[in-house]
């Protein structure tokens, strides 16, 4: 059988390793018109050859050899991460099985004996070197798939990150139409009280001018003390002394309000640190429900229902986050009008957190998969369905954990199980 130069793309190069001339001749002379034919007469030479350019596609490697055998030329191939995938083929003389066996078990692919038919030997060359080319291909796919699963790795990483942030810009913009509403509200009032005190102070001054122009007349005529009377009495001084106190008190607690707002966002943000710290629950609770209560206070009725439980340590602010996502969530599952409560307690070495809605309620089939990145019910736009995921993240971080309890049409409790002390703590300690 002719070795056939189709089968492979490039010309192949076969090593011939014979310390006898006349069999290097032979070979040489069957394999030159189809393969590019490297000769070397000993083994050091060979694993010369074998190291450098062009590598060689496949070794014709001889057993009997003066100085290096070809048992040790082939140990020393494989031994060496830049040879050890070329196959070997043993030429040889010696016929036995348990030198083949020996050729075999250090790591050669054929084993032909000397002398040899040479279209024999042709078609083992021939099967030999395509099952080469086979082996390098299904390298090169491997290669090339580890690239491309390692590419859409990073991929849906990077689309992670995007959605995650615009989930948060979302949630942002949102919150701070709330809290905007939140602060319109009494900037307006007290922005509306000093125009009224404006001009309060106007008709003060009036009637002060007229007290002075009075004063400079060297005797008060009566007609004078009269007109005084009467411009007192048209400015309403005396309703005035009490209604300024009060517009002033309204101010004041209008403007007590706005930085009570900006002291709820602070402590929502915990802009300063994140840091593992003995955090109250119930405070953090009642900030992250003052910075959303745009979003509940139109159809729904909060109830609190807050136990005894100590300081826990914790990342307060995403702890505040895992309770606004939890109470966003209740709010959007009550359609018209319904109520959420708030309860929590301590149970051990565990605090929780529980927040009920009367709202929808989860459908049975999709309990599974509530906390599975991106899984939502909401219409796009509405949801990205990462609230739950995040927040499971942030309470198994706290060494805590999620359960969710639900009927549909009736409504859906989630309780936070946090431990007072999370391991991972101790863990960092
Ligand atoms: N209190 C609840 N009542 C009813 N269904 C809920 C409640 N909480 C969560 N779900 C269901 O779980 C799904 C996933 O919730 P998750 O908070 O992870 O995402 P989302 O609210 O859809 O979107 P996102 O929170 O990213 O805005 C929701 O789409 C909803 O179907
Ligand atoms: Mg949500």
């Amino acid at each position: 059988m002719e070795p056939d130069k189709q089968s492979t793309q490039r010309q192949a190069t076969i090593l011939l390793v014979d310390d006898e001339s006349i069999n290097l001749s032979v070979f040489g002379q069957l394999l030159a018109p189809y393969y590019q034919v490297l000769v070397a007469t000993s083994g050091q030479r060979a694993l010369q050859l074998a190291g450098g350019a062009p590598k060689p596609d496949l070794i014709l490697l001889d057993v009997m050899m003066p100085d290096m055998d070809g048992y040790q030329v082939i140990g020393q191939l494989k031994a060496d991460p830049n040879t050890s995938d070329i196959p070997v083929l043993f030429v040889t003389a010696l016929s036995s099985d348990l030198e083949e066996e020996k050729g075999l078990s250090l790591g050669a692919v054929d084993y032909i004996y000397k002398p040899c038919h040479l279209s024999i030997l042709s078609a083992r060359i021939k099967t030999q070197l395509e099952l080469k080319n086979a082996r390098d291909w299904l390298k090169d796919q491997n290669a090339y798939l580890e690239t491309e699963v390692q590419r859409r790795h990073l991929e849906n990483q990077a689309v992670h990150m995007q959605l995650l942030q615009s989930e948060k810009l979302a949630a942002i913009g949102q919150l701070a139409a709330g809290i905007a509403h939140e602060i319109n509200n009494p900037i307006g009032f007290v922005n509306s009280n000093l125009n009224t005190l404006n001009g309060y102070l106007r008709d003060v001054f009036c009637v002060m001018d007229a007290c002075d122009a009075a004063l400079d007349e060297k005797l008060l005529p009566v007609k004078t003390l009269q007109n005084l009377r009467e411009l007192k009495q048209a400015k309403q001084l005396d309703y005035l002394r009490s209604d300024i106190p009060e517009l002033i008190a309204e101010s004041r607690d209008g403007l007590s309000r706005v930085r009570d707002i900006i002291q709820d966002l602070k402590d929502f943000a915990h802009a300063d640190k994140n840091d593992w710290e003995l955090g109250d629950l119930h405070k953090g609770l009642d900030s992250t429900l003052n910075i959303i209560a745009n979003e509940l206070k139109y159809h729904c009725t909060v109830t609190k229902q807050y136990g005894e439980i100590p300081p826990i340590y914790c990342l307060p602010s995403q702890l505040n986050q895992v309770f606004m996502n939890l109470l966003i969530n209740a709010a959007q599952a009550i359609e018209t009008k319904g109520d959420i409560q708030i309860r929590t307690g301590c149970a051990g070495q565990d605090v929780w957190v529980e927040i009920s809605d009367s709202g929808k309620g989860i459908a049975l089939e999709n309990l599974p998969r509530l906390f599975e990145p991106f899984f939502t019910t909401k219409p796009v736009g509405k949801g990205t369905g990462l609230g739950l995921s995040i927040s499971q993240n942030i309470v198994r971080k706290h060494g805590g954990r999620i359960e969710v309890v639900s009927q549909l049409g009736v409504g859906s409790r989630f309780r936070i199980w946090l431990p007072i002390r999370p391991p991972e703590l101790d863990a960092a300690e």
